[in-house]
Formats: structure tokens, sequence, C-alpha cells
């Protein structure tokens, strides 16, 4: 459904905006009106922009690694520039990149998946809050994840379980700012094959078996035995991310069929 003023005259930062979640999330802002900066580090991202701006929305990109503080703060500078302001700050880049027990992880492999699903959204939320301090105002929505508790993605898990506590934690530090901090914890959702693969190798025999482990767990702890879809994420995000969610800060709500998290 789409309430078309919900989001008229919102400046808003949607991250990892390219495929999937945060790609749903723009197209559904714009619809509603909102004045949307898609941060990617993938070129694809402008194929989105310009969807948006055929159907008369506004967009603007910012291709950049929000693995960085610097990639993080060039996305704030260029909303700056271009709209004056941000009101609200969707942090949706995340995602496992190996799926396999935690002995079989490297040292390597716990610090990409670390990089990966925590700090985009640990700097995205330090570059932006000057700005909304210095409008006392803002709206921040983390995309987590229902796997801080679940097999075989531990260090995902352990990264989403530090988005939930910055979550509640920003929460607490800025109400009196008026700035409101909430997540979504995403379940299992069915999306189109990714364009931008989350990992380039090929999967191995055991890989492939333990990426059906955790399917197979998501389907059972889910009441309603199924994935999602990317609308019934997008649903949960875009309300939070609206003044329809005006009494709400320090949640995460859990969006996976009865799975809490
Ligand atoms: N899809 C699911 O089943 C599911 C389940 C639980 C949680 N989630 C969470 O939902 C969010 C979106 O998931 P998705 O499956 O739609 O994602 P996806 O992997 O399909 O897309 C992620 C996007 O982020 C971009 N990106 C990745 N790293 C980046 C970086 N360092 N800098 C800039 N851009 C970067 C990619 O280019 C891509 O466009 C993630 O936070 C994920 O953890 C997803």
């Amino acid at each position: 459904m789409i309430f078309p003023d919900r989001f008229k005259d919102k400046i808003v930062i949607v991250t990892g905006a390219a495929q999937g979640i945060g790609r749903g999330v723009a197209l559904r802002i714009a619809a509603e009106n909102g004045q949307v900066i898609l941060a990617d580090r993938s070129d694809l991202v402008d194929e989105v922009a310009h969807e948006i701006m055929r159907s008369g929305g506004v967009a603007i990109t910012v291709k950049t690694d929000l693995e960085t503080f610097v990639g993080a703060q060039t996305v704030v500078n260029q909303a700056i520039e271009h709209f004056g302001r941000v009101d609200v700050l969707i942090n949706n880049v995340g995602g496992a990149i190996w799926m396999k027990p935690y002995d079989a992880f490297s040292e390597e492999e716990i610090i990409k998946e670390i990089n990966r699903s925590l700090f985009p959204t640990l700097w995205c939320c330090r570059a932006v809050l000057p700005e909304m301090l210095k409008e006392k105002s803002g709206v921040i929505v983390n995309v987590s994840s229902i796997a801080t508790r679940g097999i075989n993605r531990i260090p995902y898990s352990a990264a989403k379980g530090g988005v939930n506590a910055l979550t509640a934690s920003l929460a607490f530090e800025h109400a009196k700012d008026g700035i409101r901090v909430n997540a979504i914890a995403t379940g299992g959702t069915d999306a189109p094959p990714r364009k931008v693969p989350r990992n380039s190798t090929p999967l191995t025999e055991d890989e492939k078996v333990w990426m059906q482990q955790v399917v197979d767990q998501t389907k059972e702890r889910s009441l309603m035995g199924r994935y999602g879809t990317i609308d019934e994420q997008v649903n949960a995000i875009v309300f939070l991310a609206s003044d329809e969610s005006s009494y709400m800060t320090g949640s995460v709500i859990a969006v996976g069929g009865g799975d809490q998290g």
C-alpha cells in the first residue's frame, strides 16, 4: 500500500539501495514523495535512481564503500550539499557472506563479516548525528536480523546483535534531542537472484549443506513456516521511518513470521 504524503518533504538516506530490501525501501519512499539519497558501492544503484526519476521522483546516488567512515561521511556530505539536511537514515547495508559452523571461520572471514554487517551502521549513525543534532530532529532505522539466534553465521549474528545494542543505546542517548532510533530484525526474505553477490566464490558441497541448514532453521522457527517477501520487510521499515511511529524509539521489531530472533 502506498501513502502518497507519508514522506512528503522528507530527505531520506537509504544505504545498500542497489538491490534487495534497500532497493524496495528506496522505491517505496520515493513513491510516497520522499527525496532519496541512494548509497551503495555498486554502480547498479544508478538504475534504481533512474527508475525513481522516470516516475517523477527525486533521487541522487552516492557510490562509496560504507565499511569506512570516510564513505559514510561522503554520503552525509552529499545529502547536505543537495538537500540541506537529513530527516531519515535507513541503515540497510549488511548480509552474511558465509554460512558455516563457527569453527570453520577463519580470522579474516570473521573480520570481513563484522566489517560488512556492523561497521556501515556504526559509521553512518556517527556521520549523520551532528546534522540531526543541528536540526533537533531525525529518524534512524537499522536493518538487523533474526540471525541473532541462528546457526552457521555466528560473526554475522554477532554483528547484528551489535546493531541491536547500538539501536537501543543511541535511542537512550538522543531521545532528548528529538532523534528516534529503531530497528527491524528481518527474517528470511525471498528475493530475486542477487546481481551483486554477497560472495562470488561458488559454494563447496559442505557450504551447500550448511546453507540448507540455515534455510531449514529459518522456516522451522517461523510460525508461518515460510520466508517473507521484500514488500513485507519494506512495510515495517517505512513504518519505523515515518512519523506513524512517533512514539517509538529503541525498539527492535521482529519481522520473521513470528520468529523473534
Ligand atoms: N535477505 C534476507 O533474507 C535477510 C534476512 C535477514 C536480514 N537481512 C538484512 O537485510 C539487509 C538487506 O539484505 P539484502 O538481502 O536485501 O542485501 P543484498 O546483499 O541483496 O544487498 C546489499 C546491498 O548493499 C550493498 N553493499 C554491500 N556492502 C556495501 C558497502 N560496504 N558499501 C556500500 N554498499 C554496500 C551491495 O552492493 C548491495 O546492493 C541486510 O542488512 C541484511 O543483513 C536480510
